[in-house]
């Protein structure tokens, strides 16, 4: 047997093991936090992890990535094979612009209610968490954290496939841990603790609460598409590995690849409200992300779908691509015949997030650098004074994207039989779709024409929606009718899809 110590912060602790092991299994394994974007396919090179010890030796393709002999390695490269040492700050620590703010419509609480309440908003790359007084809904605070499951896989997929792989329990354990963590942190502010904590509202995405209770992922992975689980209830703590004793409620998923998420953004959006699917002129709703859920409440009905965009908006297999956290460029202009800049936090620019690279190719578009087809005349782009570009395959990626969430509000929208001067209004949700500038959105043509004036940021209605479920027992229970009478939309098969994707890979309106 050999040791691993793990030195966190000002923690420490140690667990032993069976070498050799790969490093990026055996740091999984021991709940560490890695970011393996590609699943630890040895494709995504954002591994690096602090090592020393008794390591194999790096080949050259890491040699050529990384000087070797500075104690850092790709943790899917390197096999321990005997007594290491790994330094890691908690992803939880890291310093990533999360969206936590967020609106509800008014909503009353529930008589009768006590104690501390929290809502929890299990995204696939980001988690948040909201602690509330019980009896009157003030919020007391939130906290969040990206989520762990990122060290098999930035996203669903290769977290689905990781599950069916054995590793459902060490996934079941980070989400759990990483909950945890962000609610006793919570409760800590306010001198709280376990015993005080009485109702948890969970959602997320189908596959993030099937990943969360260790259920059965095969169903998800391939067609068609079918989620044995659509929640809609209570479960035991102590099932989710919570160590609390409060009631732990899952909201009702809409569909496989419609989830829970959805349902409770369309709780915050106003699509569903005083217990039915809104009346009024028709309403969309759209969680833009690797991901793009797009909801539709018409004429008392609501539709939905989902489409595959790809990690593109979260700045993932974009050269420069990297999260919305320090040194990302996320504001671009073409002004006064240059390209003006600004970066999450005023630092030096380090890399590109979803939002400045559509604003950026926004810009081009403006600068007559990229046309309508997606060719970037000139060649590749590097922003002034940095080593920051944006090349021809980032705008295809990007294409490719944008194209996906706007042909299927398109599709939505025609299966209803409406056009987008119908919609009174356009709720977006979701990190990146909150922050992104509904302007450049339309320019390169993400949004449909017409749509930007109509848009209307949420936030974090996830997130939000949870808390209303949280705080009125009425919302909760009668949200799983209605979700329960949602019709879903199948874009795969759907020839207006097929006709819209490839029609809107054009950048323009
Ligand atoms: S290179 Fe992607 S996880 Fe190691």
């Amino acid at each position: 047997m050999a040791s691993l110590t793990i030195h966190d912060g000002n923690t420490v602790r140690s667990v032993t093991f069976t070498p050799p092991e790969r490093l990026l299994d055996l740091l999984r394994g021991s709940g560490v936090p890695v970011n393996a974007p590609c699943g630890g396919m040895a494709r995504c090179n954002q591994c690096k992890v602090s090592v020393t010890g008794a390591l194999s030796e790096p080949d050259a393709a890491e040699t050529a990535l990384i000087p070797p002999g500075g104690g850092i390695r790709f943790a899917c490269r390197a096999a321990a094979l005997g007594d290491v040492d790994v330094f890691t700050n908690s992803m939880a620590a890291r310093s990533v612009s999360i969206q936590i703010d967020g609106a509800t419509p008014p909503f009353t609480v529930s008589n009768g209610l006590s104690g501390v309440g929290a809502a929890v908003d299990i995204g696939t790359t980001t988690i948040a968490a909201y602690l509330y007084a019980m009896d009157d809904g003030g919020r007391l605070g939130a906290a969040s954290a990206l989520n762990p499951q990122g060290a098999f896989g930035a996203d669903v997929i290769s977290r689905v496939q990781a599950s069916m792989d054995g590793h459902a329990d060490a996934l079941a354990t980070l989400v759990c841990g990483c909950i945890t963590q962000l609610v006793e942190s919570l409760l800590a502010r306010h001198s709280l603790n376990h015993n005080d904590l009485t109702r948890i509202v969970l959602t997320g995405n189908t596959a993030m609460l099937t990943l969360l209770c260790a259920l059965p992922t095969k169903p998800l992975s391939a067609m068609p598409f079918r989620a044995e689980h659509l929640f809609g209830e209570f479960r035991r703590p102590d099932a989710l590995r919570l160590p609390v004793s409060a009631q732990v409620y899952l909201p009702r998923c809409v569909g496989a690849y419609v989830g829970a998420d959805i349902t409770t953004a369309m709780l915050a959006g106003g699509l569903i409200t005083d217990g039915r699917v809104h009346r009024g002129k028709p309403l969309m709703l759209a969680d833009i992300g690797t991901n793009g859920e797009i909801a539709l409440a018409a004429g008392g009905a609501l539709s939905c779908c989902a489409t595959a965009a790809g990690p593109a908006f979260e700045g993932a297999g974009i050269s420069c691509g990297m999260l919305a956290e320090p040194g990302a460029i996320d504001r671009v202009d073409w002004l006064d015949g240059r390209f003006q800049y600004s970066t999450i936090g005023g630092e030096p620019a380090r890399g590109i997030c979803g939002t400045g690279l559509v604003d950026t190719v926004a810009a081009m578009l403006d600068a007559g650098m990229l046309d309508e087809s997606g060719y970037l005349d000139g060649g590749d782009f590097t922003f002034p004074g940095t080593s920051v570009a944006v090349t021809q395959k980032d705008a295809r990626a990007l294409q490719l994207a944008k194209a996906a969430i706007r042909a299927g509000m398109l599709t939505l929208l025609s299966e209803t039989g409406l056009a987008v001067g119908d919609v009174d209004a356009l709720v977006v949700a979701g990190g990146f779709g909150s922050k992104i500038r509904v302007s450049s959105a339309e320019r390169i043509g993400l949004l449909p024409g017409g749509f930007a004036a109509k848009a209307r940021a949420i936030g974090n209605g996830a997130g939000m929606g949870a808390a209303m479920a949280l705080l009125n027992d009425g919302i909760r229970v009668q949200s799983e009718g209605v979700v329960g009478a949602a019709r879903v939309v199948e874009l795969s098969t759907n020839p207006v899809f097929m006709d819209e994707y490839v029609e809107g890979m054009m950048f323009e309106p």
